[in-house]
C-alpha cells in the first residue's frame, strides 16, 4: 500500500474500491475510492475514516507514516457509513482520540454506534489548533446529509470537502491533472446528479460559505483531488446548484410493441430539424443513474411510455420514482405514449413533471395502437415546435 503526500505532512490514506458497480442504486461503472487524510502535525489528525471492508488498506497506509495509536483527533465530516463505518474499530485502535463532528453528526453517530464514541461537537466556523495548523469546520447541511461538514486547513490552502466535489472513480491517479477533464466532469456531474441534485439551494449556501477561503486544493472523500481544475469544477457546481442546463434535448422512453419507440424517433427527427442536439435513451438499455446525469445538464426533457395495466411500464415507473426524489428543476417537459385502451401512462408522467414545476408548453400525445401517417406528421411538427420553443 502506498500513502500519498498531497501537501507537506498531509497524506491521502484512503482505499480504492475497484469492484463496486452499484452504490445504493447508482451505477459506479468506474468504481470509487474512499478518501481519508492524515495530517501529521503536533496533534496527529485523521480526516474521515472508511467503509469497514477497507479498514486494513487504510491502516496499512497510516502505518507507513505513524503508529495509528498516536492519532489524537479523528474528524468525522459525514456520518454516512462509507466514511464513518470503521470509526468504532479505529476508535478502539486509538482510544485517546477525540472524534470531531457537527451537531447533527453527533446525533447520527450515536444512532449508528450507540453512544460509544469519544465525541466532541464543533459549531460551524469553529477552529481547532493541532500544532502548526488550525483546522476550521464549516457545516454544509444536506451536502449530502444533515450532518455534513467540510474541514479547511488554512496553512495549506486545503479544503477537505467530503462528499462535495466527489466523483466515483477508482484509479491509481490521485490528482485531477492526471486524468482527462472530460472524464472528471462526466463523473463529477453524475455524482452531483445522483447524490446532491435535490439540494441546490444548500449547495449555493455551501459555496458562499467557502468562497472567501483561499483554496488551492480541494480533496473530496471520493475520487481524485482537485488542484488544476478548481475554478472549472467550482463553476460547474455553481451552474448545477442554480439548475442551469444546456440548450439540448433528451428523450427518455420505453416501448412494448414499438409504437412509443416510433414516436420517440420521430420527435427526435423533428427537434433535430431545428438544429437542436438530441439524446435518446431507452430505459431497457441505459441505467437510470446515467440518464439522470443527462437530465442534470439538459433543458428539454421528453418522457414516453405506453400504458400497461392502466399505468406505466415498470421501467418508466422506476425512473420517475428515482427522478422525483432527485427533484430536477427548471426544465421544459413533454410527454408522449401509446395505448390500446385506458391510456393512463401519459397522465401519470405528466402529473410528476407538473409537481416538479416543469414548463409544459405543448399538450401530450397519446396514440391509440399504431401511429398513422397523419399522426407521424403531427409528431414531427411537435418536435419542430419544441425545438423552436427551446431556442427562444
Ligand atoms: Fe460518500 Fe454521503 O457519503
Amino acid at each position: 500500500m502506498e500513502k500519498i503526500e498531497i501537501k507537506p505532512d498531509i497524506f491521502w490514506v484512503g482505499g480504492i474500491d475497484w469492484d463496486i458497480r452499484n452504490f445504493h442504486g447508482y451505477s459506479t461503472n468506474r468504481g470509487t475510492t474512499y478518501n481519508s487524510y492524515l495530517i501529521n502535525d503536533e496533534k496527529i489528525t485523521l480526516v474521515d475514516t472508511i467503509k469497514p471492508k477497507f479498514i486494513g488498506e487504510m491502516l496499512s497506509r497510516i502505518k507507513e507514516i505513524i503508529d495509528p495509536k498516536k492519532i489524537d483527533y479523528i474528524i468525522s465530516n459525514h456520518v454516512e457509513m462509507d466514511h464513518s463505518g470503521s470509526l468504532p474499530e479505529i476508535a478502539k485502535i486509538c482510544p485517546n482520540a477525540k472524534i470531531i463532528t457537527s451537531t447533527r453528526g453527533e446525533k447520527g453517530l450515536n444512532k449508528h454506534y450507540k453512544d460509544n464514541l469519544n465525541l466532541k461537537v464543533v459549531d460551524s466556523g469553529e477552529s481547532l489548533n493541532i500544532g502548526k495548523r488550525n483546522l476550521t469546520f464549516v457545516h454544509i447541511p444536506m451536502v449530502h446529509w444533515p450532518d455534513s461538514m467540510v474541514t479547511y486547513v488554512k496553512k495549506d490552502k486545503l479544503l477537505l470537502s467530503n462528499d462535495s466535489f466527489g466523483q466515483h472513480i477508482a484509479s491509481q491517479e490521485r490528482f485531477d491533472h492526471e486524468l482527462e477533464w472530460g472524464v472528471l466532469k462526466e463523473e463529477a456531474a453524475k455524482y452531483y446528479a445522483n447524490i446532491v441534485m435535490p439540494y441546490g439551494s444548500q449547495v449555493e449556501k455551501a459555496l458562499s460559505s467557502i468562497q472567501d477561503l483561499e483554496i488551492n486544493m480541494i480533496a473530496p472523500s471520493h475520487g481524485i483531488i482537485w488542484k488544476t481544475h478548481i475554478d472549472k469544477i467550482v463553476n460547474e457546481y455553481k451552474k448545477w446548484a442554480k439548475y442551469e442546463s444546456e440548450q439540448k434535448a433528451l428523450i427518455i422512453y420505453d416501448s412494448m410493441w414499438g409504437s412509443t419507440e416510433i414516436i420517440a424517433n420521430v420527435l427526435r427527427e423533428g427537434i433535430n430539424e431545428i438544429g437542436i442536439n438530441v439524446s435518446i435513451r431507452n430505459l431497457k438499455n441505459t441505467h437510470i443513474s446515467d440518464i439522470i446525469s443527462e437530465v442534470l445538464t439538459t433543458k428539454l426533457i421528453l418522457l414516453g411510455s405506453p400504458t400497461l395495466n392502466n399505468g406505466l411500464l415498470p421501467t418508466m415507473g422506476g425512473f420517475l420514482s428515482y427522478m422525483k426524489g432527485l427533484r430536477p428543476k427548471n426544465k421544459i417537459g413533454f410527454v408522449f405514449g401509446s395505448y390500446g385502451w385506458g391510456g393512463q401512462a401519459v397522465g401519470e408522467i405528466e402529473k410528476i413533471i407538473r409537481d416538479l414545476s416543469w414548463d409544459i408548453p405543448i399538450q401530450n400525445i397519446n396514440i391509440n395502437y399504431i401511429p398513422t401517417e397523419d399522426d407521424l406528421k403531427n409528431i414531427k411538427n411537435i418536435g419542430n415546435k419544441l425545438g423552436n420553443y427551446l431556442k427562444k
